[in-house]
């Protein structure tokens, strides 16, 4: 399973760099940490991992999104243009997809929706976890579906398991043997850590010098 680190912070990419495939980045998070222009931030970023940047577009009419997504791909070979799961998204993504251009389906909350991204040649779908959870529906079920509907026709677009809010999101994505999972800084640093660790180096530390 790929892992993206969820975010547009490069000191938190570039700590992170040996344990991420990509970054996913998002409007909300790309005001963030861009000031005036994202141009030189989204460049920045794709210089220091190996693999997909995923940036969105702003606009929601179709002729706007072409632009945008175009203009986003040219930045850099590792930019994955992030299209909304409306049905002028799904519209650019089968353009975008015929010139080559890596695509991120976001914004997803069905498994039709998920079809339908697969179908027009998304590189990438994105559900959202967290967010299905918070309005009381079960978004790991929704993962579960889109993953049956997809390994059943043989789908090649690969689910990127997101909004994750726990490790146990992480954890559940990665059986339910979805191709990449984002995270945001804060469960990366808890996938890699346990307090049982910490403790029982600490012991060995004291045992140690007790036994010299
Ligand atoms: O970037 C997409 C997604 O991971 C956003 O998550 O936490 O804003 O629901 P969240």
């Amino acid at each position: 399973m790929k892992i993206f680190l969820d975010t547009a912070n490069v000191e938190d990419i570039s700590f992170y760099g040996d344990f991420i495939d990509g970054v996913t980045t998002n409007p909300t998070i790309m005001s963030k940490y861009a000031h005036s222009e994202h141009t030189s931030l989204i460049r920045q970023i794709c210089g220091l991992v190996s693999g997909h940047v995923s940036v969105e577009v702003i606009s929601s009419d179709f002729n706007e999104m072409i632009k945008e997504g175009r203009q986003l791909a040219s930045i850099d070979s590792k930019v994955c243009v992030k299209l909304p799961c409306t049905l002028d998204g799904l519209k650019v993504c089968k353009r975008l997809s015929i010139d080559g251009i890596a695509t991120n389906l976001t914004l997803c909350f069905s498994p039709t929706q998920a079809l339908m991204a697969a179908k027009c040649g998304a590189t990438y779908v994105s559900p959202f976890i967290g967010r299905l959870d918070d309005a009381g529906h079960d978004g790991l079920a929704l993962v579960e579906d889109i993953s049956d509907i997809y390994n059943a026709n043989e789908y090649e677009t690969i689910i990127l398991a997101a909004s994750i809010r726990s490790i146990n999101h992480v954890i559940q994505a990665a059986m339910i043997g979805v191709g990449a999972a984002t995270v945001s800084p804060k469960i990366l640093k808890q996938c890699l850590e346990h307090p049982l660790t910490d403790k029982g180096l600490e012991i060995f530390a004291n045992d140690w010098k007790v036994g010299k």
